[in-house]
């Protein structure tokens, strides 16, 4: 499949003095609604204005100044080019408050080492130990569904990645133990603070509604939930080290500070919170959307539960089958390309930089969307289409390297990538092994723009056993 290989240089503005080095043209005076993040009641739309000024847009919203940046090269320059020159939002800009001192928030030393305590459990032999489990999970799931069932794919897949990641970060079962369960509480009133039709985001965290402290409820307790496993571990000293030891993302973070520059339990806590926000509804999404399009694509299914037949020996596929499937690849990558999980990266300019011809403000706050960039009809033939076949060879190399940025890019891409593929691959080859999906909704899921690309309505599957 050809798609558009032309590289085309990013469109200057069409209605004003376009590069003359100003702060770049845009739509003024936006009524603004809520917090920053949601621009307007139909984000999509209003993006789709912004495309008109040109790939590089200025507006403000609050007496903030904005610029949205459409075109790959220009995300490269911010993501990687440039990147010592942006940095990331203040979590207050979301309206929420959590873990300032965890991976995500942090900036400069203080992120440098962390990352660099967390990159080991991230590398691929690492995240193939946590294979196991998400098949094992994938599989109860798979026992759990009857058959002509129909199931709200949202729902189960926000419980089986919670599953998963219990497992992988704290070596917990949530239904077998209190711990489990306060970690799941913890996961559950960050998505309800996210949700962007909820309350929670428009109201500052001290307020004592309802919500808010079932919030700060749930934040207590995860933290001296971990607090406590920590200590736990500590105190059974060398655990980590024993053949029976844990071997989880914690006993991973809890080793690298053994000689001397850990973390602190803060941080540690911090850390251990944002793996779960940034690892749950995140993977989940991805498995919603992806097992709505193979349903609506039986074609694609078809193909690629032979791809998955004739790879796997056992009932339950695990990490070895999975890799090399070229379709299963592409399957996820076209998937990820129509509905990214995380739509917009957010960055904020340390110093004045010039980006297409525009000055750029330090303070500036950018938006980088993929869930725009990823529509563009001069990288992607039939934008709206699932065709996991255009991602042959030629086309990737044709492709501007951020025309497609699901995880982000540059120093501080998303460091679960492998996990959540290899998540993705594992679930994915269990579902179509042993199930046939039948969407069962009025029209495609519509995405809302909270923290993460969540469908407003459930999205309904019927579920055949085969
Ligand atoms: C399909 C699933 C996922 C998607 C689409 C996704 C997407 C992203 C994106 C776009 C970023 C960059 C944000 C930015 O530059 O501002 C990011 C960062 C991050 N992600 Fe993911 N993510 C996924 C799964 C995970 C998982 C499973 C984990 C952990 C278990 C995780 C942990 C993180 C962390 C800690 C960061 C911050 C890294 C840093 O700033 O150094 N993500 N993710």
């Amino acid at each position: 499949m050809s798609g558009q290989s032309t590289h085309h240089e990013p469109r200057p503005a069409e209605t004003a003095d376009d590069g003359d080095g100003g702060f770049p043209p845009g739509p003024d005076g936006r009524p603004v609604i809520g917090n920053t993040l949601q621009f307007t009641s139909d984000p999509h739309a209003f993006y789709d204005e912004l495309a008109s000024y040109g790939d590089v847009v200025g507006y403000s919203v609050a007496r903030q100044r904005m610029t949205t940046v459409l075109h790959p090269d220009l995300v490269q320059q911010v993501l990687v080019t440039d990147s010592e020159k942006f940095g990331k939002w203040d979590i207050s800009d979301f309206g929420t408050e959590f873990a300032p001192d965890g991976l995500l928030f942090t900036e400069g030393a203080q992120w440098r080492e962390q990352r660099t305590l967390a990159q080991p459990a991230f590398q691929l032999d690492r995240v193939r130990s946590y294979g196991d489990a998400m098949a094992t999970y994938a599989r109860e799931l798979v026992d759990d569904l009857d058959d002509g069932e129909t199931i709200a794919a949202n729902e189960r897949f926000s419980e089986l990645t919670m599953r998963i990641l219990a497992d992988s970060l704290f070596d917990l079962d949530v239904d077998g133990s209190e711990a489990g369960a306060a970690i799941t509480r913890a996961a559950e009133a960050l998505n309800e603070r996210a949700d962007p039709d909820g309350l929670g985001t428009f109201v500052p965290q001290w307020v004592p509604t309802p919500s808010n402290r079932r919030f700060t409820g749930a934040m207590a307790e995860f933290e001296e939930t971990v607090d406590r496993l920590v200590a736990e571990r500590r105190a059974t000293d060398d655990g980590a080290r024993d053949g029976d030891a844990h071997d989880d993302l914690l006993a991973m973070l809890m080793r690298a500070g053994e000689d001397g520059d850990g973390m602190s339990d803060r941080e540690l806590r911090d850390t251990m919170l944002t793996f779960l926000f940034a690892g749950h509804e995140t993977t989940s999404l991805a498995l919603t959307y992806t097992t709505y399009l193979l349903a609506e694509h039986p074609d694609v299914a078809d193909r690629l539960r032979e791809e998955i037949d004739d790879a796997v020996d056992g009932d339950t596929p695990d990490t070895i089958d999975v890799f090399g499937l070229e379709y299963l690849d592409r399957v996820c990558t076209e998937s990820m390309r129509l509905y990214p999980p995380a739509y917009v990266v957010f960055r904020e300019a340390r110093e004045d930089v010039e980006l297409g011809g525009y000055e750029i403000p330090a303070g500036t706050k950018l938006t980088l969307p993929q869930f725009h960039i990823h529509h563009d009809e001069r990288w992607y033939d039939a934008p709206g289409e699932f065709r996991p076949d255009r991602w042959t060879d030629e086309f990737e190399a044709s492709l501007p390297e951020y025309a497609y940025f699901p995880f982000g890019g540059g120093p501080r891409h998303c460091i679960g990538m492998r996990f959540a593929m290899l998540e993705l691959k594992l679930v994915l080859a269990t579902l179509l092994r042993h199930c046939r999906f039948e969407y069962r909704g009025d029209g495609p899921p519509e995405p809302t723009m909270g923290a993460t690309y969540q469908p407003t309505e459930d999205v309904r599957l019927r579920v055949t056993k085969r």
